[in-house]
């Protein structure tokens, strides 16, 4: 039998080489590429399967009985939105998020609610079980129905699957189990690929839903292979500023619910709070309306929600002018600033300008183009906006002001949060009017801007 060759495998991509190198050749990452094996299958000419009748056996699709996969409700109403009504039997669901930012929290919080009805496991790599109980006893969770394993071996934990028998578990984290049948050290791309691939076998066969938790790297994806994330069903990202308190959840894969969707948190002294009506925690709230600011009513999922952005223009005091933006694209800021010189002769050309969404929320949708437009000009003619006022609409780079989506549902949201006026695209007009809200109709940046400061 040939020796199996050694392969070099890169702990970001998970793609190989033939040899080791310092840079990765297929995602340019330094420094990542380890030892691991080739598979043996390499260069194996397939044939088909004789005296095998089962084997590759074709089914037609309509013949395919299908069955809603039975949801486990997480216990925290939050969460349950983001995983679309729950944990799914037999799913596996992989958190990423930064350390510190409340994983190891969430999911025994979420674990303890869910004991009440059923087995659950929380298998701890990283911390000691006395950890654990602190963390249970702050959170007022010490008496919860929660088995606890600390375990890093793959074997080990599957032996305590079998035996315990739960039907929901959590692995905190994928990147400390080890399967001793591989050589490579844990945490490597070819343990966590091979671990993560044999825990996510088991729930398929019993019905367990699964949470494994993931590192993310520096550059804030989950670390170890991409691969992670095709095996799983659901990837959720746990994000917020460590300096504040709110926490965000959002799925970006889901095979049993809407990716796009937002749990909202806050972390309080005594765990994760869900907070239900997060408008109110991204504006930034009582005293007189200050220039620089304006109220953005956003979407995020199917959820709309408020947002004040806030921007500063002042002038430049490098050679080069700064742009920076905090939770908005860049890249979008500048096309902005671009738009605002060309169609409307205002010049930013030579000020320092900072735009940022308050309470620390990520805004990707062009929808935000308005309302950081006005921010902008707000704040260089040092004017403040009406503080009833909601914006949304993107801005093209003709100038025009284009129409988004679920209008009337950005609208109904600011009315109930005691917005009045609302400046909004002209194609974005609601069927029906909205109750006590003056709404100014815009298709032009220029319109948006005489009817907003004239
Ligand atoms: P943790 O869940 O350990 O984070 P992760 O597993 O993502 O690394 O959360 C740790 C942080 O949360 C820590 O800085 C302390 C804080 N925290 C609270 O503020 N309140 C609490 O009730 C708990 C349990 C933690
Ligand atoms: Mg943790």
């Amino acid at each position: 039998m040939a020796r199996d060759k050694s392969v070099y495998f890169c702990n970001e991509c998970g793609g190989d080489s033939p040899k080791w190198q310092g840079q990765c050749p297929h995602c340019g990452a330094w420094n990542t590429l380890v030892e691991g094996r080739a598979a043996e299958s390499r260069g194996k000419r397939y044939a088909p399967l004789a005296g095998q009748p089962d084997a590759g056996r074709v089914v037609r699709l309509s013949s395919i009985e299908t069955r809603q996969a039975p949801r486990v409700g997480s216990g925290l109403d939050e969460l349950d939105r983001v995983l679309g009504g729950g944990f799914v039997e037999g799913g596996v669901v992989l958190l990423g998020g930064d350390p510190g930012i409340g994983k190891s929290t969430l999911l025994l919080q979420s674990l303890a609610a869910m004991g009440a009805t059923r087995p659950v496991l929380y298998v701890t790599g990283e911390e000691s079980p006395a950890q654990v109980a602190l963390r249970a006893e702050r959170l007022g969770l010490l008496n919860a129905p929660v088995d606890v394993l600390a375990e890093i071996r793959l074997d080990a934990v599957a032996t305590a699957i079998d035996r315990a028998k739960p039907q929901v578990v959590v692995v905190d984290s994928i990147q400390t189990v080890y399967s001793d049948a591989l050589q490579s050290a844990p945490g490597s791309v070819t343990q966590v690929r091979e671990c993560a691939a044999q825990l996510t076998l088991l729930p398929k066969d019993r019905g367990v839903a699964f949470v494994l938790v993931g590192h993310v790297t520096k550059e804030g994806a989950i670390a170890g292979p991409r691969v992670l994330e095709h095996i799983v069903d659901t990837v959720l990202y746990f994000e917020g500023e460590t300096h504040s308190s709110f926490r965000v959840i959002r799925a970006t894969k889901n095979r049993f619910g809407a990716v796009n969707e937002l749990g909202v948190f806050a972390m309080t002294d005594r765990g994760l709070r869900g907070v239900s009506n997060p408008s109110a925690l991204f504006v930034s709230g009582a005293g007189d309306p200050a220039p620089g600011s304006c109220v953005l009513a956003t979407l995020e999922g199917s959820r709309p929600l408020l947002v004040e952005i806030q921007a500063l223009v002042a002038p430049g005091v490098g050679a080069v002018p700064r742009r920076l933006s905090v939770g908005l694209d860049p890249q979008r800021l500048a096309m902005l600033l671009a738009a605002l010189q060309r169609h409307c002769g205002v010049a930013t050309g030579g000020d320092d300008v900072f735009v940022s969404a308050v309470g620390g929320v990520r805004i990707t949708e062009p929808a935000a183009d308005l309302a950081a437009v006005l921010a902008i000009l707000s704040s260089l003619k040092n004017r403040a906006l009406p503080r009833t006022l909601a914006v949304f609409g993107e801005v093209g780079l003709t100038g025009e002001i284009r129409p988004v989506q679920r209008g009337q549902e950005r609208l109904k949201e600011a009315a109930k949060m005691g917005y009045r006026r609302a400046l909004i695209p002209k194609l974005n007009k609601p069927k029906q009017s909205i109750d006590g809200m003056d709404i100014i109709y815009v298709s032009r940046l220029s319109e948006a801007l005489a009817a907003a400061f004239d």
